[in-house]
């Protein structure tokens, strides 16, 4: 409710009613807001105050607009450690969110001698390039491509690629994956990239490469991740040198 008579200005109240209405889940994400207007006759405030709690609300990340539709509620983000060695499929279930993949590129290619060298592999050696959308109970969290030597991984298929290769490569070829180092990037998503993970282009977005590597020291992958800045965010454990 908005007490007109209480020191706290309008806007703000109005933004803890539109996030306690958030959280009971009367407004649930993905859905669209009242507008403007239908805010401004209910609590019989001006439009302006409206439009200035719902950009505050947009720029805290618990509204998303999109040009032409309106203003929807924003996902919550997925709170994603870095320390772990973990596949995606994993992740998501440990949220009790169903993993999902769209294969939208499954091919053999020759190794450019960047990725001949992370891979260790003779540049010109085939690889598998698998470029992927990876979901969460249907919704797209993040673009990847991914290089895995044929040597490595003789028989994968695009089947294989629909689910999680991290089960593959451990149940199916009974390899231990041992080691990944990680970089993270901000960045914007481009025309593709925006495409695939539905969001506007010059959405931000955070770019991950990870290498991983075998228990013999051979490197597995490496993978490109556009992850969705809306939907994650990471986080680490530090200690303090002593
Ligand atoms: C994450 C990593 C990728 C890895 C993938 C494996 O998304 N960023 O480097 O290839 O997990 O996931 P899955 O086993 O579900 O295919």
């Amino acid at each position: 409710m908005i007490q007109k008579n209480s020191p706290l200005p309008i806007y703000y109240q109005l933004e803890e009613a539109i996030k306690e209405a958030i959280q009971n889940q009367e407004l649930t994400p993905g859905r669209m807001i009242p507008s403007e207007r239908e805010y401004a006759e209910k609590y019989g405030i001006s439009r302006m105050t409206v439009r200035q709690a719902l950009s505050n609300l947009v720029n805290d990340g618990f509204l998303y607009r999109q040009r032409g539709k309106g203003t929807f509620v924003a996902h919550q983000k997925i709170e994603q450690p870095l320390q772990g060695l973990t596949s995606f499929s994993e992740d998501m279930r440990s949220r009790g969110l169903e993993p999902s993949t769209r294969v939208i590129s499954f091919k053999v290619v020759p190794a450019s001698h960047d990725l001949a060298s992370k891979l260790e592999v003779e540049a010109g050696t085939s690889l598998f390039e698998l470029k992927r959308i990876r979901l969460a109970d249907q919704l797209p969290m993040a673009y990847e491509m991914l290089y895995i030597s044929k040597e490595v991984a003789p028989d994968l298929t695009e089947e294989i690629a629909q689910s999680s290769i991290y089960e593959y490569v451990e149940n199916k070829l009974g390899l231990k994956i041992q080691h990944g180092r990680q970089v993270l990037e901000a960045s914007i998503a481009r025309r593709t990239e925006a495409e695939m993970l539905q969001v506007e282009e010059g959405a931000p977005v955070l770019m991950i490469e990870r290498r991983s590597t075998l228990e013999s020291n051979k490197p597995l992958e490496v993978v490109k991740s556009v992850y969705r800045a809306d939907r994650y965010k990471f986080t680490i454990d530090m200690e303090r040198f002593s």
